[in-house]
């Protein structure tokens, strides 16, 4: 592919959009063609499923079926935004991807993580992220923001603290299995600072970006 893949990932709280935005802007300002997205939704039929899939009106939703509607909006996504953007040499800013489901289904919930993969497999065709920025946030600072964040939880967001525990637990684990592909990001910090880091981890994959422009 022509373009290139970053990936926000981190607990509910972390400040990925808060970053995905400013780094956007930024490589935008360096004149790089960017396209912003987030999971669950980034299309019209993903945001319906987000809809349901956040609501806590739908409290009774089953874990697969929960599982499901994550890959199912993932599969319009890669298929409908991220497979053309990359083909057209853009660089994709997403918040969130598999691993969310991974972290989150998996290591949270306690679903079988190959079973979740294997769900996955057929919905991501294939792709797989140039680079996973994971913003690794304290567990109690997380649920003190969103609770000063004035709106009201969504469905995923009432889970207790210990669910939030295992799923950062999850992530720091899925990114011990593949370190050369995520890069850890303390997010404890002032966004500044933190952004100052997410920029030098997505500098590489830029550099690869700008030397292939020069020799077209
Ligand atoms: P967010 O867009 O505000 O991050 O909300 C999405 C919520 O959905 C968040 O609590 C994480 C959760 N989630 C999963 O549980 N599994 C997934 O695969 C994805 C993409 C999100």
């Amino acid at each position: 592919m022509l373009g290139k893949f970053i990936v926000f990932e981190g607990i509910d709280g972390a400040g990925k959009t808060t970053q995905l935005d400013l780094l956007g802007r930024e490589l935008e300002n360096r004149g790089y063609p960017v396209v912003y997205t987030r999971e669950p939704g980034g299309t019209r039929v993903g945001e319906l499923i987000r809809e349901i899939l956040l609501n806590p009106l739908y409290g009774e939703l089953a874990p697969r079926a929960e599982a499901f509607l994550y890959a199912a909006a993932r599969a319009q996504l890669v298929a409908q935004v991220i497979i053309p953007a990359l083909e057209a040499g853009k660089i994709v800013l997403c918040d969130r991807f598999v691993d969310s489901s991974l972290a989150y289904q998996g290591f949270g919930r306690g679903m079988d993580i190959l079973m979740l993969e294997q769900i996955n497999r057929p919905a991501i065709a294939g792709l797989v992220p140039d680079l996973v920025l994971l913003l690794d946030f304290c567990c109690d600072d997380a649920i003190d923001r969103l609770s000063r964040s004035g709106r009201g939880a969504d469905r995923i967001e009432q889970e207790q603290q210990e669910f939030y525990r295992r799923v950062r637990l999850g992530y720091l684990s899925l990114a011990g299995r593949e370190p050369g592909r995520y890069n850890i990001i303390d997010a404890n910090r002032p966004v500044d600072l933190v952004l100052c880091d997410i920029l030098k981890a997505v500098g590489e994959v830029l550099n690869e970006v700008t030397e292939r422009n020069n020799r077209a």
